[in-house]
């Protein structure tokens, strides 16, 4: 599955790259809202994204961004209540959630606590009433992230789910004590009209470079995505960006 070339932006840090992704959000939400009437997004978890989503939450964008088109779904959920420390939609609600007029009825969270089987199933059924049941969901922007190891969304290195041809959310069980998660399929990332992919410090240095430098795209589910039909941009900070000695 291939795509326009990625678009490559390096900020000096975080701070910058999470100013600059606030903005991109924020461009895509006025322009999708514009086109057809709604803004539908998916989040992930970890470190990475927080300073972004606090963006979000405050001046400009909270009154800028009309929320009440605004559809958060999320890329990937771990199998936690919505309370748990370890939940990504807690990390949106602690960071902006809670102080933009988002609509209930807009919320598609992820159900982890019913087990990934049956939270993957419901996440289908939702992702399908909301889209329209044919093919595969086309989100107006989805925001990743990339681990260490390559993984994006909870699409890990040598998954079998990488194959996936049909689904649009599976789950994945991880060795324990990791808690098991429900991801969005790969499928359903290269439909969607943007997608950014953060990464920032030393630490992802080396994946970003096998990725976005020496090409070797498909030894990394992160360099999987590649919007079939649109954009996608990574978004790294000077550390991630800087080639491994
Ligand atoms: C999750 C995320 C995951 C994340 C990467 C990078 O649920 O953990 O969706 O895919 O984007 O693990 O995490 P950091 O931003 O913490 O490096």
């Amino acid at each position: 599955m291939s795509g326009r070339p990625a678009r490559i932006r390096i900020f000096k840090n975080i701070e910058e790259l999470s100013r600059a992704a606030a903005e991109v959000f924020a461009a895509c939400a006025e322009q999708s809202i514009v086109r057809h009437g709604r803004f539908a997004v998916a989040l992930s978890g970890g470190s990475t994204p927080r300073r972004l989503y606090e963006f979000l939450g405050g001046a400009p964008y909270s009154e800028r961004i009309a929320w009440q088109q605004v559809h958060l779904f999320w890329a990937d959920e771990r199998c936690v209540p919505p309370d748990h420390a370890e939940s990504n939609y807690k990390l949106a609600s602690d960071s902006f959630m809670t102080s933009v007029p988002l609509p209930e009825g807009n919320l598609h969270r992820v159900k982890g606590e019913e087990g990934p089987a049956a939270a993957a199933c419901f996440y289908e059924e939702d992702l399908r009433h909301f889209f329209g049941g044919i093919g595969f969901p086309s989100f107006d922007l989805i925001i990743l992230g990339a681990g260490e190891d390559g993984h994006t969304a909870s699409l890990f290195p040598n998954s079998p789910i990488l194959l996936e041809t049909t689904r649009l959310a599976m789950p994945v069980y991880l060795e324990r004590p990791k808690w098991d998660r429900v991801t969005l399929s790969l499928p359903v990332l290269n439909h969607a009209s943007t997608v950014l992919v953060l990464a920032s410090g030393r630490a992802k240095a080396e994946v970003v470079s096998h990725i976005l430098s020496e090409h070797n795209t498909k030894d990394y589910p992160a360099g999987l995505v590649s919007p079939v039909s649109g954009d996608l941009e990574w978004m790294i900070d000077e550390e991630a960006a800087a080639v491994p000695s």
